[in-house]
């Protein structure tokens, strides 16, 4: 029995599911909040002024198509859901983006680039369904230079009263419902509360992505703490030793 690769093939099964409806969905059940997320990693990532970036966990580009609007940076999109891909290159050449961004299938727990390639890396919901994290963290430390900054996006749970209670009715009862009828797939928006209620949010997190090789750890609650953006750097190997 195999359980690992199991998981990791339903989730890729899922994405590729709900593939065509995923960016409709996407600022549908969010309000559109989450382009506004996305452009807060983009701006603080680009105080850094990467070169060369890897977007993990990519799904139709959207991170990629924001940071190349932004900047002249080259971006390498991977992702495990081939369907998603697919829509996410028809996007980038209408935009003409095809010589800054370049996408390409692969696991984010096991990335097929050298060691020290990148100079930043950035994922937006995706660590969420690794399906180890912590060996898709140290792949992405891995393949940063020394210095490199990584940005994750990431839902997590809001704490305040009464916003706390209202979230969990919608994110529990009324997201669930809405993306069943729109995608007609009955697994993958119970999925989202679900994995989100079972994900390290806040300084768990940071924890985890210190015990990956990530140092000068941060973070940055959004929209009241429905989703949160991390920042941190790759510990050079030299301090590290
Ligand atoms: C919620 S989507 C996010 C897509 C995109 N980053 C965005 O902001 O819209 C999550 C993506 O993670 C991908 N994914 C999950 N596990 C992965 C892995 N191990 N390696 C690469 N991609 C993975 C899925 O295929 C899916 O496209």
């Amino acid at each position: 029995m195999k359980p690992t690769i199991a998981r990791k093939e339903q989730v890729s099964a899922m994405f590729n599911n709900i593939a065509k409806k995923y960016d409709f969905l996407n600022h549908f059940l969010s309000a559109g909040i989450d382009r506004l997320w996305r452009r807060k990693l983009v701006a603080r990532l680009l105080r850094e002024k990467p070169n060369l970036v890897l977007d993990v966990a990519t799904g139709t580009g959207d991170l990629a198509i924001e940071l190349a609007k932004r900047s002249r940076a080259c971006i390498t999109g991977v992702d495990i859901a081939q369907a998603m891909l697919d829509i996410g290159k028809t996007k980038i050449e209408k935009r003409g983006l095809e010589k800054q961004i370049s996408l390409q299938w692969a696991d984010s727990e096991a990335l097929p680039f050298d060691s020290e390639t990148f100079d930043a890396a950035m994922v937006a919901f995706g660590v969420r369904n690794f399906e180890d994290l912590h060996q898709g963290l140290s792949e992405i430390c891995r393949v940063l230079k020394n210095g490199g900054t990584v940005a994750v996006l990431e839902f997590s749970r809001p704490k305040a009263f009464p916003f706390k209670q209202l979230y969990d009715f919608y994110f529990k009862n009324i997201l669930p419902l809405m993306g069943r009828m729109v995608s007609k797939d009955p697994s993958a928006y119970s999925y989202l509360p679900e994995s989100v209620y079972h994900f390290p949010d806040g300084q768990a997190f940071l924890d985890h992505l210190k015990q990956a090789g990530f140092d000068q750890t941060e973070q940055k609650r959004l929209s009241l703490g429905i989703a949160t953006l991390y920042t941190a750097k790759k510990v050079s190997d030299t301090i590290r030793a």
